[in-house]
Formats: C-alpha cells, structure tokens, sequence
C-alpha cells in the first residue's frame, strides 16, 4: 500500500519517455483503483468530528485515487449549519482557499438544487437536467484553476441524480494505452478553449485557452481540465488534438472507462482533487440539495 502511494506520488506523468516508472505507475493505479471499488465509504460520526483514522483515510484516497467517499451518521439540522460544518471539515484536508464563484455564500458554498432566481437560469446545474462529463471549472482563468471539490449531498431526490467519477489519473492511463500522441496533443497550452461567454448579469467571462492534462505547481501531481460539450468549445486546429477529444468522449461513455457510480443519500459525499464527474437528470419537483465547495489547492498528500 505504502509502496503503492510512493510509486503514484513521484511518477513523472509529462515525460513519457520513462518505460520503466510508466510500467510501474500503471500496474499500482489499476490496483489503487480495484481496491476503491471494493471498499467501502469512509464512515464518521459528524463532519465536525472526524477521528484522525478517517482523516488519514480520505487523505490516502485522495493521495492514490483523487477522490474518497464518506458517510456522516449525524448532519446538521439546516442546509446553512451543514454548510459551516463542511468548510471546516475541508479545512482539516488542507483545503482554504475556495473559489469566489458568482452562486457561492461567503463561506465558499454553493447549494446545487433546481431554482428558478434569474441568476442560475441556463445553468443546467441548477435545473433537473443530466449533467456531461466535465471537471469544475474548466472555464475558469489559467491563474484560477478548481483543483479539487467536496460535494456533499444535504437531500436527494426521490429518483435520478446518480453521480459518475473517474480518477483524471486514469484517464490519462487509459489514453495513453490508446496512443501516447493523445497524451502529447493535451498537454499542449492551447489543447483546449472556451469562448468568451456573456453571462446573464451581463458580465463577460473571457475566453479561457488552456491545456487538458497540466500540473499542480507544488507537487508536480496532474490534473486535468475538460469539457465532453460539443458546442461553444473550440480544440486545438490539428488532427491529433481532434482524434485525442473525440477518443476521450467515446471513452468516458463507453463500458470501458474506469468509472464509479454513487447516488448519494444525506450525508453521503466526495473529497476530490477535480475528478471527472458527471450526474444523471431526476425529477423536476425535487428537494434534492447537494452543496459544493471548489478549492485552488489540492488535498493534503498522506
Ligand atoms: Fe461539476
């Protein structure tokens, strides 16, 4: 286990011409990932008390994986209070600095449910819709990038809102299986834009060119920024950057992908460093309440 953490900490992802350490590294993410699928969430009495064994746990996860599922046996009474306990419980992993997004309280959080306010109208997030393939905040500004994510579900719906992950780290794996150009064509820095948008209160958001596959600047660990949209995104103008988006989108629907299906129940939720995710539609009268809280830090390493 310890061998298996040590091996994914230090591999050098943006070199592919390191066979050995390549081989390695795939064969203890396969098994990294044929353990998270068997065992089971992280359970703790209280987002407020977290015992050190389950805060090394997540962080184990999060270190081999990018992600960990947790179970809260006690939620606070309100949204809000669930809220305040959920940056707190985020701070413990390391996480501080949170997004300044246009829905968010000031404590970070924003609470995904269908509204009708003028301000989420058009944002599927806020409407019973499914929800494709995507990292959060593949929009943002290159200086802005969402490294990870806590979603925590407050209340789900009676039917639908099933959540898919698959760790970015394999997703490059299985890339590079496919063919290392795909890799090479998204590292490039302008791999992948969105256009400017003009959002509903007027603003302009700017276009945001960037790559797919980039580094976290501290600990070298990859992380990933993307988008299964097929409109308002423009890929690089080659044919291997093309081929590399269309593979990856055939990919993530395919029964070959590595992925793991939640439908979160209260208190039920997710640590992530930015994973690929998606979410199922669900009934349109719904209480189904999910907060989230993205973060320009990664979680601790173990
Ligand atoms: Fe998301």
């Amino acid at each position: 286990m310890v061998q298996n953490a040590n091996i994914v900490d230090h591999f050098p992802w943006h070199d592919l011409s390191q066979e050995t350490a390549w081989l390695a590294w795939r064969a203890a993410k396969n098994r990294a990932f044929e353990e998270l699928r068997s065992i089971p969430p992280v359970e703790m009495d209280s987002l407020d008390s977290v015992n050190p064994q389950a805060l090394q746990e997540i962080k184990r996860r999060c270190s081999t994986s990018n992600f960990a599922i947790y179970k809260v046996r006690h939620q606070p009474e309100t949204v809000e209070k669930t809220g305040d306990a959920l940056v707190r419980f985020a701070s413990k992993l390391g996480l501080e600095l949170s997004e300044d997004h246009r829905s968010a309280e000031d404590n970070g959080i924003v609470v995904l449910r269908t509204s009708a306010e003028p301000g989420k109208q058009g944002y599927i997030p806020y409407t019973s819709k499914p929800l494709n393939w995507h990292t959060d905040g593949y929009y943002n500004p290159s200086g802005r990038p969402v490294m990870s994510f806590i979603l925590h579900c407050y209340e789900q719906a009676a039917t639908g809102g099933e959540n898919q992950l698959v760790d970015p780290e394999m997703a490059y794996l299985a890339m590079r299986d496919a063919d290392p150009r795909f890799v090479r064509a998204m590292m490039l820095p302008d791999a992948m834009t969105i256009p400017e948008n003009r959002e509903e209160d007027g603003t302009i958001r700017p276009a945001s060119a960037g790559p797919v596959f980039f580094p976290h600047p501290a600990t070298g660990r990859l992380q990933m920024r993307y988008t299964a949209r097929t409109r308002s995104i423009a890929w690089r103008q080659d044919g291997v950057t093309q081929e590399a988006a269309d593979w990856l989108r055939q990919w993530l629907s395919s029964d070959d992908a590595t992925t793991c299906n939640f439908r979160f129940q209260p208190g039920d939720g997710v640590v992530n460093n930015n994973v690929l995710h998606n979410r199922t539609g669900f009934e349109s009268v719904s209480a189904r309440a999910v907060l989230r809280v993205r973060f320009h830090e990664r979680i601790t390493e173990a």
